[in-house]
């Protein structure tokens, strides 16, 4: 394959919303590329559920991503990435893309030297957290935080509303009272929360991983020869394993424009 002549869409997959945080990076830095995205809402939220669900649900996934001709996947999603990454690169031949909570930058950019992390059950319980935490972990204290009913609220699109602002206050006070200047978003739904802590928490900073990972998909594309021609257009071609109307209607209270939501629905 020439460099920039691979016109296969790459492949990205959450259980709802969440993983357009990362999609919304990946256009800005890869405009040419045509994204194929998974919503798997019949299963939403994964979060709680138990991580051979979990696992199945992204094998599943991912084999009809491959189908769709995906070149690269990007599990935009940490509870999956958590439960299935590194058994995902084992079965297939496409590169994968996971998330990891910032845990690493956050606690060498924190000054109080406490960290607040937020994320599902499954994130928390998986090998992949523990193994950040026991590498970067040490010079912070860090406060588990796991997120109940936040990821409900983005699947609504519920993300500036009063409601919102008394949720991440309600997760997040007390974490930030006992001194926790940074929030670590471990979960790829509450990027879009972070206008509703910063409000709530304006001395604290916010870390998300969505740009992060982006980059990360881009780099991956370019060094394995993956990038899109370079007269291609790039799209978003929507896939949604639960109720499609009520997912296209989240979408312009995310931010993305209406157009792009009407695009998305053909
Ligand atoms: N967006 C998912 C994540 O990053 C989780 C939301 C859910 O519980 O389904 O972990």
């Amino acid at each position: 394959m020439l460099d920039g002549m691979d016109p296969r869409p790459v492949g990205m997959f959450d259980s709802g919303v969440g993983g357009l945080s990362v999609f919304r990076e990946f256009r800005r830095l890869a405009p040419r590329e045509r994204t194929v995205y998974f919503a798997d809402t019949a299963y939403f939220p994964y979060g709680p559920r138990d991580p051979g669900e979990v696992r199945k649900r992204a094998f599943a996934i991912a084999h009809r991503l491959v189908d769709a001709g995906a070149k690269l996947i990007v599990v935009a999603c940490n509870t999956a990435s958590a439960a299935a990454v590194a058994d995902l690169r084992q079965l297939f031949e496409v590169p994968f893309v996971g998330m990891v909570p910032a845990v690493k930058p956050a606690a060498r950019a924190s000054r109080s030297g406490r960290v607040a992390i937020l994320a599902t059950p499954g994130t928390f319980d998986g090998d992949l957290y523990s193994s950040v935490v026991d590498e970067f972990g040490k010079d912070a204290a860090i406060d588990r935080v796991v997120g109940h009913d936040l990821a409900e609220l983005v699947e609504l699109g519920d993300v500036d509303t009063p409601a919102a602002r008394e949720a991440v206050r309600a997760a997040l006070a007390g974490p930030v009272a006992n001194g926790a200047d940074i929030v670590v978003l471990g979960c790829t739904h509450y990027e879009f929360l972070a206008p509703a802590i910063n409000a709530e928490f304006p001395g604290v900073s916010v870390l998300g991983t969505g740009e992060p990972v982006a980059r990360r998909a881009c780099a991956l594309l370019a060094e394995l020869d993956l990038e899109a021609p370079p007269d291609a257009e790039g799209a978003l071609d929507l896939i949604v394993s639960g109720n499609r109307e009520a997912f296209l209607q989240t979408l312009p209270k995310l931010g993305f424009a209406p157009r792009e939501a009407a695009e998305a629905q053909s």
